[in-house]
């Protein structure tokens, strides 16, 4: 809402939740207590805020006044009943769905943002239908609904939302989808703003993470590979993604994806195969997700290994908390599985994260961090300073590609921590030539080495 806000300055749009506390963060005053952080965000939201851009929890209001409404919800994967574990939670469209319907006025176009199930339109189009037998109110209504899937990743959204490689625009409402249109128009050319049947759109988008996320899968079975034979997964992939037909994007090997949509959009397909009887369909995109797991556990289980077999009472530093660098997301972060693994080993677990808070780790993890005077010799601590966090430790683990781990002063780190010392960098953002001279021993993600040729 705030690019669109930026680039429609005709356009007024609002913003609302029934979470008041997350609305008065939105509208602070200090730009930094905004509750996401995304590069450019902060600059975008101080141009538009409270001009075309407004933040509220009057719910009742903005419905009434809107001709469109995004519902941006969030659709998590069900833990308990009918299809837990792989279905998309829908308690939350249903309900926006249901607001919607008690409040609008005249003709409301509602268009679903949030990633969701396909065929997930029809439920919403059917309670907005089914309202108008009960509506009381004087004004005639009638709504259209659309499927508009986002595609914007995290860390680079402003740029993403800028300039997209498409926008996708699914209904059966031709009017209601020109409307769409024109708002995108404002700043991206036509022919990247595709309308398809809503079926289409909604698909597309499951369709488009399951993608991504099975070259991140295939690119890590093979980093594994590497680590047998000796050849260097960064030499593999470049030279696997000059070649055109496949493309050098997203073949990055590091610790398993993670973030809050491609596990969850992977398993609601798995889900819908199933329902439909499609299960060797099923089962092919499944074991994206299963490599996925079991990269994160290959993690943890060689860091324990080489660590002479136990990492209880040892301390270990783990640099970088979320799902990836720019952003302070830790949802399914491979850093939460693989301290969790450390932790139930009876580690001592020292996190850093440029942008992730202690109250952040706390909630992810449910678990207390450990106390100044608490002197169990297991637990996590967070820590600001990086080689404050090194200091005593037996093994850094780098687990996020942030920007500040790339120039560490090994030498400093190396004086620092315990001997022997061990360097595992699931991202390889680390020079192993210079970790290495300074006397620490060094294991890289893909990098085939002497000491781990078996
Ligand atoms: C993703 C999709 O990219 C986006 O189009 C969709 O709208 C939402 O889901 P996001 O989850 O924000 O976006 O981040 P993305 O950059 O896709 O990274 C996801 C995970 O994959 C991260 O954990 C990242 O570290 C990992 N990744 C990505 C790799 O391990 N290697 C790569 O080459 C790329």
């Amino acid at each position: 809402m705030a690019v669109i806000a930026y680039k429609c300055p005709k356009i007024n749009t609002t913003v609302v939740d029934i979470n008041k506390e997350k609305i008065n963060l939105w509208n602070s005053k200090d730009l930094n207590l905004l509750p996401v952080y995304e590069p450019g965000l902060r600059n975008i939201i101080s141009k538009v805020r409270n001009i075309n851009l407004f933040f509220s929890t009057n719910i009742k209001e903005a419905i009434e006044e809107a001709d469109m409404i995004f519902i941006s919800v969030n659709t998590p994967t069900k833990s308990k009943g009918f299809g837990a574990g792989y279905a998309s939670d829908l308690k939350w469209v249903e309900s926006s769905a249901r607001t919607v319907a008690e409040h609008a006025k005249g003709h409301t176009i509602v268009i679903e943002k949030s990633t969701i199930p396909v065929r997930t339109a029809e439920l919403i189009q059917k309670i907005l239908e089914e309202s108008n037998f009960s509506y009381s109110g004087d004004n005639k209504r009638s709504f259209a609904v659309l499927s508009n899937p986002e595609f914007l990743a995290e860390g680079s959204a402003i740029r993403d939302l800028e300039n997209p490689d498409r926008v996708l625009i699914g209904g059966n409402d031709n009017k209601a989808m020109k409307k769409l249109s024109k708002v995108y128009e404002n700043w991206i050319p036509k022919e990247k703003i595709l309308l398809t049947n809503l079926w289409s759109s909604e698909l597309s988008k499951l369709s488009a993470n399951a993608f991504l996320a099975q070259r991140i899968s295939s690119i890590n079975s093979i980093a594994s590979l590497c680590e047998k034979t000796g050849a260097n997964i960064m030499e593999v992939s470049r030279a696997v993604g000059l070649d055109k037909r496949i493309g050098e994007d997203f073949l990055k090997s590091g610790p398993g994806f993670g973030g809050s949509c491609f596990q969850k959009d992977i398993l609601n397909l798995v889900y819908i195969c199933r329902f439909y009887n499609l299960n060797e369909v099923a089962d092919y995109w499944e074991e994206v997700v299963k490599l996925n797991n079991w990269q994160r556990r290959r993690i943890s289980t060689l860091v324990v290994q080489t660590l002479y077999g136990t990492v209880t009472a040892k301390k270990v530093s783990i640099l970088g908390f979320s799902f990836k660098a720019n952003t302070n997301d830790t949802r399914e972060s491979a850093s939460l599985y693989i301290v969790r693994d450390l932790l139930e080993n009876g580690a001592i677990v020292s996190i850093h994260d440029p942008k992730v808070s202690m109250d952040q780790i706390q909630m992810a993890l449910g678990a207390e961090p450990k106390q100044q005077n608490d002197d169990t010799d297991y637990g996590w601590f967070y820590e600001d300073d990086i080689y404050e966090s090194v200091r005593y430790s037996d093994a850094i683990i780098i687990l996020t590609e942030w920007d500040e781990y790339r120039n560490l002063d090994w030498i400093k780190c190396f004086n620092l921590m315990r001997k022997p010392s061990w360097v595992f960098d699931t991202r390889d953002v680390a020079n192993p030539f210079e970790v290495r001279n300074a006397g620490i021993n060094y294991w890289g993600l893909g990098q085939g080495n002497e000491n781990f040729k078996n």
